[in-house]
């Protein structure tokens, strides 16, 4: 039986955001919070399962800055961009759902402003983040369909909207060069200008999901979220949603945060999702979770 493993991962190069101290503080707390089963009661969940996601989200950005020398080397550019598109779009999405609808439902049902402050902290790097995900989509493009490279995958996340499109001014991105084909150089400098301010922001997050701050929101406000959140995350395709959660995280903890039918998690994941897109996977740390025996 073939053994599914990831992609050799590379080194931090030197002077990498990654490797510095404001990084080390934010992901020493985060893993604090992340740790151990759900909580119990519904007002402990928050912190706990948005710590997790951040951790995922994070880690899918620092898998695509680590990745992009060797996917050239590897001539698997079109599996590394399909793996980076989801990754930004997971972030893209995470901070959407949270403007749109959960902050805002949260201040509304508890009268205290304080999500707010979350909300105006996103647009301290929201346009670097969405011009990230523009770039790799332009990038896509100018693949060859096939030339001893991998083959070009049609994009699986939904396309950005025409106003996102115009509401981004690619041209005070100096590093991300959208006339030129894929660039690591440009790419990862383009990374390095924001991952900081992003990943303190995911850190300072978690101090507002407190379970007292949440007990304010209430259990009507909390299922109010749940509901809308259920309803938005179904409606992506899971063939790339799905995977990537099932690709990224322990299964143990996949089964807490997804819980899924039995056939869903042991059948259709295996055998009808995880093959879509089965190149993109292989820089996840956990591809061997979309196996049968790995959705045990
Ligand atoms: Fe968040």
């Amino acid at each position: 039986m073939t053994v599914i493993k990831s992609h050799p991962l590379p080194q931090h190069p030197e002077g990498s955001p990654f490797l510095t101290q404001e990084y080390e503080d934010v992901m020493e707390k985060l893993k604090e919070k992340a740790e151990g089963d759900q909580p119990v009661k519904w007002q402990e969940q928050w912190q706990w399962e948005m710590s997790n996601v951040h951790l995922f989200l994070i880690q899918m950005i620092e898998r695509a800055y680590l990745y992009a020398p060797y996917a050239i080397e590897t001539h698997d550019l079109s599996n590394f961009l399909g793996y980076a598109e989801i990754s930004f779009f997971q972030v893209y999405s995470h901070h959407s759902g949270e403007e749109e609808y959960i902050f805002p439902t949260f201040v509304k049902y508890s009268k205290n402003d304080i999500w707010s402050r979350n909300v105006s902290e996103h647009h301290t790097f929201d346009q670097a983040l969405d011009a990230t995900w523009l770039y790799i989509r332009s990038c896509q493009e100018k693949l060859p369909v096939a030339d001893g490279d991998s083959k070009r995958v049609k994009s699986p996340v939904p396309p950005p909207s025409s106003e996102l499109i115009k509401s981004i001014d690619l041209k005070s991105f100096p590093n991300l060069d959208f006339d030129e084909p894929f660039d690591v150089v440009g790419f990862r400098k383009h990374i390095e200008s924001f991952i900081v301010p992003l990943v303190e922001h995911l850190g300072s997050e978690i101090d507002t999901l407190t379970p007292e701050l949440m007990d304010g929101v209430g259990p009507e406000g909390d299922k109010d979220v749940r509901k809308w959140l259920d309803s938005h995350l179904k409606a992506y395709d899971p063939a790339w949603f799905l995977c990537s959660a099932f690709a990224s995280v322990p299964i143990s903890l996949c089964k807490q945060m997804i819980q899924l039918p039995f056939l869903v998690r042991r059948i259709l994941v295996p055998f009808l999702l995880a093959p879509k897109y089965r190149g993109y996977w292989l820089y996840a740390p956990y591809p061997e979770n979309l196996t049968f025996k790995g959705t045990a």
